[in-house]
């Protein structure tokens, strides 16, 4: 799958997996691909942790609220540390929201499904936690989200998008 196919292809799927377990190295090119997006002066703020035990993907999955997710064979879990890029200028929402899109660009890539969790892991502070103290967070990290990955039971659909010319334009805002 090229790149561009990727891109058109993902969507957030919430849906049951089938149980075929992610290879070690398919997880590894997810969280390479995700250590490598660009961070803000190169201050590397997320860190990722992969995940391909089945009790801990229970654990956390439970821990959220739509429940496929806690029957995904693998999963990744992001982390950000609140470090300056430089003064008082942080760039690190920016950083993992880099590195999220790269992971679910290769988890689409090499032919599984995934959904970006993080409101559901981060508007509860319990949750949040939870999760953290399951896959033993150091304090200076917060966990930000969750990402479910494996081959879909059956495929979900991508929502629609407004078109092209409602959001995209050349040399000018409006200019078709
Ligand atoms: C910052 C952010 C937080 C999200 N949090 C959740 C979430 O907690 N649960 C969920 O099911 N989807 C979550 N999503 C997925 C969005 O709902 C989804 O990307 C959006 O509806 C567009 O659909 P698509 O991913 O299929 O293009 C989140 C996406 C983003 C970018």
């Amino acid at each position: 799958m090229t790149l561009f196919e990727a891109i058109q292809k993902r969507y957030s799927y919430r849906g049951a997996y089938r149980p075929v377990q992610v290879p070690r190295e398919d997880l590894r090119k997810i969280l390479d691909a995700g250590l490598a997006a660009p961070s803000g002066c190169n201050t590397q703020t997320t860190s990722l942790i992969g995940l391909d035990d089945p009790a801990l993907i229970e654990t956390i999955g439970g821990l959220l609220e739509k429940s496929g997710f806690a029957a995904a064979p693998a999963a990744v879990c992001v982390l950000t540390r609140r470090i300056p890029a430089y003064g008082d200028v942080y760039f690190n929402i920016q950083d993992y929201a880099a590195a999220i899109e790269n992971c679910l660009l290769a988890i689409t890539a090499l032919g599984y499904a995934s959904c970006w969790v993080e409101g559901q892991v981060t508007e509860n502070p319990e949750v949040q936690q939870n999760i953290a103290r399951a896959v033993g967070v150091p304090a200076e990290y917060t966990v930000v989200a969750y990402l479910p990955i494996g081959i879909p039971e059956k495929e979900g659909k991508r929502p629609s998008y407004k078109p092209f010319s409602e959001r995209a334009w050349f040399n000018g805002f409006g200019v078709q």
